[in-house]
């Protein structure tokens, strides 16, 4: 349904790169829900190119995470082809640009979603790492560094010579850089830019936070996929959602939602597998967004979120866990 150079894909979307959260415990979750293909956070070229790093994030990656992509960030051509081909050989299956990153610290380095600004760098940048990498290669956008004219043709000029230099796909997350996470994710530039080019594999970002909403918004723009970010964060069932309305046989009254029961077995699946990636007590602390979210599909959203969010250790978790949702 979904091809992205050599990778395959029969539903759609994929898990979104997410610093901070999209590591190997929250990519596992995904894909027992039936997502197919997950992204590393974002990472620093120079970071990249460090040996040390290298073993000790990039090299790690277990035969059931395949396919995984890893994301880039980074200005220089070199040091970006450097370190593209470092993940190649790393494993990851997909190597991904970001041009999209509003964060302050990374705007100041002319990272990111500033580099929107540089059209012609990221061609350069794009055609290195191509060259260095045997596996696909796709860029993260957003439509633009702000809403001046001036923007808007950097980034329609991004993409035309992206599609014409044979980029694997764009995902295009529909919010200027300058709007941070302000105001709606504009779907219309992301629908415009796939009538414009038919061929590109476009995938759209952007306020997909419910499966009914998302499988509408895919129909609506005609895009070829939708990136997951926020809306799998404590709730990675979406993808089994998505999946199950997109084919079709299910009123949307039937999907797959888990109960409350279930919902404890998953969010206890979820902690135990950060326990094999960091140690006891950062697992709570470093849990605690997750439960924020989760808790949000409790009866009792405010209640559970307070007592989970607070449990100072890993059996005070656990115990309230079972307590609220009856594992
Ligand atoms: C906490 C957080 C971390 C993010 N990290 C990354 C990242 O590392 N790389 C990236 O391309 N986008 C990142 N994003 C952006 C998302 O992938 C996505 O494009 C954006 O959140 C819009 O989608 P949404 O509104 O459906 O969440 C991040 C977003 C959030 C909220």
């Amino acid at each position: 349904m979904l091809k992205i150079g050599n990778v395959k894909l029969d539903t759609p979307v994929l898990q979104a790169s997410l610093s901070g959260y999209s590591d190997r415990a929250m990519r596992t979750m995904a894909r027992r829900f039936g997502c197919q293909l997950t992204f590393s956070g974002v990472m620093l070229d120079k970071s990249v190119c460090y040996k040390p790093f290298l073993q000790k994030v990039c090299n790690k990656i277990r035969d059931e995470e395949h396919p995984i992509g890893g994301q880039l960030l980074g200005t220089e051509v070199k040091t970006m082809a450097q370190a593209a081909g470092n993940l190649y050989e790393a494993g990851y299956d997909i190597v991904d640009l970001n041009f999209a990153c509003p964060a302050p610290k990374v705007l100041r380095r002319g990272r990111g979603g500033a580099m929107l600004g540089n059209p012609r760098q990221i061609i350069e940048i794009f055609r290195a790492v191509r060259n260095a990498v045997k596996c696909p290669v796709m860029m993260k956008l957003r439509i633009g560094v702000d809403d001046s004219e001036g923007a808007r043709e950097d980034f329609l000029r991004i993409c035309s010579d992206a599609a014409a230099e044979g980029v694997d796909a764009l995902i295009v997350h529909g919010r200027t850089t300058n709007q941070y996470f302000k105001g709606k994710a504009d779907w219309n530039v992301v629908t415009e830019l796939k009538k414009q080019y038919p061929q590109l594999i476009i995938l759209g970002s952007g306020d997909l936070f419910e499966a009914q909403d998302i499988v509408s918004k895919l129909k609506t723009s005609g895009v070829d996929g939708a990136a997951i970010a926020r809306g799998a964060i404590g709730k990675p069932w979406i993808f089994r959602q998505i999946k199950e309305l997109l084919e079709g046989h299910l009123p949307v009254e039937k999907i797959y939602q888990p109960d409350i029961k279930e919902q404890g077995q998953i969010i206890l699946e979820h902690f135990s597998l950060l326990t094999e990636l960091y140690e006891p007590r950062k697992c709570v602390w470093y849990f605690r967004k997750f439960l924020s979210h989760y808790g949000r599909s409790h009866s009792e959203p405010g209640k559970v979120r307070r007592e989970l969010v607070t449990a100072k250790d890993e059996a005070a978790l656990i115990d309230a866990i079972k307590k609220w949702y009856g594992v």
